[in-house]
């Protein structure tokens, strides 16, 4: 696996595969890898001969009470993960490559109303910092397809949209969440968690459980199942952000019962901002 700095070092790399007929696949990551990383890099290497990740903990996704000074930055560990899953190469740029005027002159790129509900409200302007970001990584690296973990639902959505109204001639895949023994969802967040805490976090795996498990037996009080899917983790110590049953191809509010429904959930713990969501099967 080689390691390149430059958006001119990662173009050069994908003209010559390219040239040589091979398909390329990208998966971006903030770095700090886990096993749920390693998932998307699995699914990305099925889908192409060559397979490109990018590090870069992006500074316009962070709000400025939120943890970019603390984002555990662990390079060496994550290039011995990489090249250990078969990583052609890793791009590693710094803000300045990304953003060689800084943030504020930067042009953005936002998908509306979608970055606006559930984590958006929350999190303001996160997402036009995540889909400005991959913007200009699919326009670095240009791959054929690209891998997101569903455990980010909304942001999935979210590229989804973009690369449909951008026209990038990119396939998206999506990874399945990939969970801790006791069902807690992986993230890089986790960390932040004490041992009293992260032996609660997994409540809120359970609360959305406890949602799919009514509505997969046609309950459609959803009022209902989502104050129940708040209080569950409020109960055990958490505060809850939100709690909602949403179409899940669009996230919107559940029209017809012929809909695929998804519910998808947020809430603080101490120090770390737990997300997760399930499909009703
Ligand atoms: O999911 C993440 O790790 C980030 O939001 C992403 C997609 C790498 C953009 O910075």
């Amino acid at each position: 696996m080689d390691t390149v700095t430059t958006n001119a070092a990662v173009r050069e790399r994908v003209r010559r595969w390219r040239a040589g007929g091979a398909r390329i696949a990208f998966v971006p990551t903030m770095g700090n890898l886990h096993s749920g990383h390693i998932s998307l890099i699995e699914a990305a290497r099925r889908g192409a001969a060559r397979f490109v990740a990018s590090i870069f903990v992006n500074p316009m996704q962070f709000g400025p009470n939120e943890d970019f000074a603390h984002y555990p930055r662990t390079a060496s560990q994550d290039a011995e993960m990489l090249a250990a899953a078969g990583c052609d190469l890793m791009f590693m740029p710094d803000a300045q490559e990304i953003y060689p005027d800084g943030l504020e002159r930067a042009t953005r790129v936002e998908v509306p109303e979608l970055s606006r509900i559930l984590c958006g409200q929350f999190r303001p302007g996160h997402f036009e910092g995540v889909t400005t970001v991959v913007a200009k990584l699919f326009n670095i690296v240009a791959p054929d397809i690209a891998v997101f973990g569903e455990k980010d639902f909304q942001q999935l959505t979210i590229i989804r949209r973009m690369v449909a109204d951008m026209c990038y001639p990119i396939e998206i895949v999506a990874a399945p969440t990939v969970r801790e023994a006791d069902g807690l969802a992986m993230s890089s967040r986790n960390q932040y968690l004490t041992a009293a805490e992260r032996r609660i976090a997994p409540r809120l795996y359970g609360a959305l459980q406890g949602a799919v498990r009514r509505l997969a037996a046609l309950d459609r009080d959803f009022a209902a199942i989502e104050r129940a899917g708040r209080l569950e983790p409020e109960a055990a110590g958490m505060q809850s952000e939100y709690f909602a049953i949403r179409a899940a191809r669009t996230l919107g509010a559940p029209q017809d019962s012929a809909q695929e429904l998804v519910v998808l959930a947020a809430a603080r713990l101490g120090k770390a901002r737990l997300i997760d969501n399930l499909k009703v099967p």
